[in-house]
């Protein structure tokens, strides 16, 4: 076994007083991904308090640093209860307490301002609330003035610097001109491959299979997510857009977005000609199809496919990753571009490590 394995495997002495004290709401594949790191030496100056997933939690130290946690709350633990988990984080000496958020639970969304209100810290992968409606934007933006941190960098491009590279162009004066990229793991997959030699539709499911869709790929072709995704950068470029301010293609046809999941998955080639019909014309054109997100400098934003020449930035990815291309006023040549895994359990997890551990 090397070292670095040797080390991510053993167990970490945490000292008595850790100087971070963190809840962790959400076990699945992020949250999953997390607790893993917790038992890396990275993160020695974290004690976890407390752990939830959507029916169960734990807060007895003995439970929680069993390996096995995550497994077992599916089957044992307290029935949730936010109160004991804050109560928890209150009964602990550490001088930073965190909520960190691996949910994508809009109720749990909703408190994060409240939360911050009452002196805890708030990291998160769950965009419910930045990427939601403007009074609850607005809810957190005051909550933030009164001193509360929010780590929202695996909000958007999961582990890639993406907000932060935003927030620290602004903060030196510089002012986003245009932004545009591709904000989604699986429709970057989808169009990185489409080449018009096999239906959409093959594609479509081997991207479920492969696990780069949700288990309903109409979450991903709905193109909500990378709508929210968008909300939450125009937001911090300076312009406070509604959700309805975003203008979104979807790519799911009107007839398939009603009804079940077996229905939509035994029905996807239905997807397939309209789909075929526009990249056959783009192909004449000698362009390309890619599921783009834009904002320009007057604040309006668009999800939607896009045809783009053949040597757009957007067409030299690979896989599944994201790209942002941020033009700026001092970026006006060449736009400052951040590209790379935009997904992944790993690399969500250890941005939202890092934004716990920049609390200290
Ligand atoms: N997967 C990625 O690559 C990725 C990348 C960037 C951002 N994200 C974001 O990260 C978040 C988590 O994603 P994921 O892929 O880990 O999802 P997931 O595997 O579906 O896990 C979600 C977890 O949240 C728990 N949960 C739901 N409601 C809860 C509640 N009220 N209280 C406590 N726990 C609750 C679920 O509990 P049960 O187990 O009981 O259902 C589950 O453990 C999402 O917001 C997602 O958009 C994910």
């Amino acid at each position: 076994m090397s070292a670095v394995l040797a080390a991510e495997s053993a167990p970490v002495a945490k000292p008595l007083a850790s100087p971070i004290a963190a809840v962790l709401l959400g076990t699945g594949v992020v949250g999953g991904a997390f607790l893993k790191l917790l038992n890396t030496p990275a993160a020695a100056s974290i004690r976890l308090v407390g752990a939830a997933n959507s029916r169960r939690q734990q807060t007895r130290a003995e439970h929680l640093a069993d390996r096995a946690l995550r497994e077992k709350l599916k089957s044992h633990g307290d029935m949730r209860d936010d109160a004991a988990l804050l109560a928890a984080l209150d009964a602990n000496e550490a001088l930073v307490k965190v909520i960190v958020d691996a949910t994508a639970c809009g109720t749990l969304a909703s408190r994060h301002a409240e939360w911050l209100g009452r002196g805890y810290h708030v990291v998160t992968a769950n965009k419910s609330l930045a990427g939601g409606d403007l009074a609850g934007w607005r809810a957190l933006q005051a909550a933030l003035a009164q001193g509360g941190r929010y780590g929202d960098s695996a909000t958007v491009g999961a582990g890639l610097p993406v907000i932060s590279t935003l927030r620290r162009l602004r903060h030196c004066g510089d002012a986003l001109l245009t932004l545009e990229g591709v904000f989604s793991g699986s429709l970057s997959y989808l169009f990185n491959q489409y080449d018009g030699s096999q239906p959409f539709s093959v594609l479509l499911r081997r991207a479920r299979e492969l696990g780069y869709t949700e288990p309903d790929p109409r979450s991903d072709l709905s193109g909500e997510d990378v709508a929210r995704k968008l909300l939450i950068l125009a937001r911090c470029a300076g312009f406070a857009l509604r959700p309805d301010e975003v203008e979104v293609e979807s790519l799911v046809p009107e007839s398939l977005r009603g009804v079940d999941l077996e229905t939509f998955l035994a029905r996807l080639e239905e997807l397939d000609e309209p789909l075929a019909a526009r990249f056959a014309e783009a192909k004449a054109r000698g362009g390309a199809l890619r599921f783009l997100a834009r904002l320009n400098q007057r604040g309006r934003a668009r999800v939607g496919l896009v045809e783009v020449p053949a040597n757009h930035p957007a067409t030299r990815l690979y896989g599944t990753d994201n790209q942002f291309a941020f033009s700026t006023t001092r970026y006006n040549t060449q736009p400052l571009v951040i590209q790379g895994p935009g997904a992944g359990p790993e690399v969500t997890a250890q941005a939202l490590l890092g934004d716990v551990l920049a609390l200290a």
